[in-house]
């Protein structure tokens, strides 16, 4: 898992839960990097499984809770990281429907070694999209929190409901639906 998705982590907790909390999980979770990310380096994924449960441990807000806002607060780091990927769209339909074959495509290129899901889109209309989420990280709670602030980027709402193709959360269909104006 690439490092910007650990910085902006421990960005989220130190906001929310001070740097007091940062160190208690770094300390918690043993892990092989001692806490210590760059934004372009790559460490385990298991560090941030590892860093989920020890927050989860200290705050107790589940992981599934945990990951869906931290889905709100890295859609706006990501979009501040790299504006370029983001700005040429004018929906958030547009974006949910290229970031598989355009948004993720660019983040390769900037990342060679990102480990990314993948989005299979079943239907799309003007206002609706459906897609299927396949990762064997199962984040599709990371990827709800993505998509509703992906909605609020665009001044926009929606509905989203989603249901586990897969037991593990590693293939799980997303209906999403753009409130009217
Ligand atoms: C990883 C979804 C937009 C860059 C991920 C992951 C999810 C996700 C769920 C976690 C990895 C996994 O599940 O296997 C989405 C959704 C987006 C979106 C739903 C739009 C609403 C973007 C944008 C950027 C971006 C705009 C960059 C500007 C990345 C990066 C990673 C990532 C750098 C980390 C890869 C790694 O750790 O190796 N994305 N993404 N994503 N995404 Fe996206």
């Amino acid at each position: 898992m690439k490092g910007i998705v650990f910085t902006e982590f421990l960005d989220m907790v130190e906001n929310q839960f001070g740097l007091e909390t940062v160190d208690e999980i770094i300390e918690a979770s043993d892990l092989p990097s001692e806490g210590i990310y760059t934004s372009v380096g790559t460490y385990e994924f298991n560090e941030m499984v590892a860093l989920l449960q020890s927050l989860n441990k200290k705050v107790n807000i589940s992981v599934d809770d945990l990951l869906h806002s931290f889905g709100h607060y890295l859609f706006i780091s990501l979009g501040k990281a790299h504006p370029e990927v983001i700005q040429s769209y004018t929906s958030p339909i547009g974006l949910l429907y290229s970031i598989e074959d355009h948004i993720h495509v660019h983040v390769k290129k900037l990342y060679p070694d990102a480990e990314l899901p993948t989005f299979k889109i079943l239907e799309k209309t003007e206002t609706s999209i459906s897609m299927v989420y396949s990762s064997s990280r199962g984040l599709y709670r990371l990827a709800h929190g993505l998509i509703e602030k992906c909605f609020e980027h665009f001044d926009a709402t929606s509905k989203i409901t989603f249901e586990l193709l897969k037991e593990d959360g590693s293939e799980v269909k997303f209906d999403i639906v753009q409130n009217g104006q």
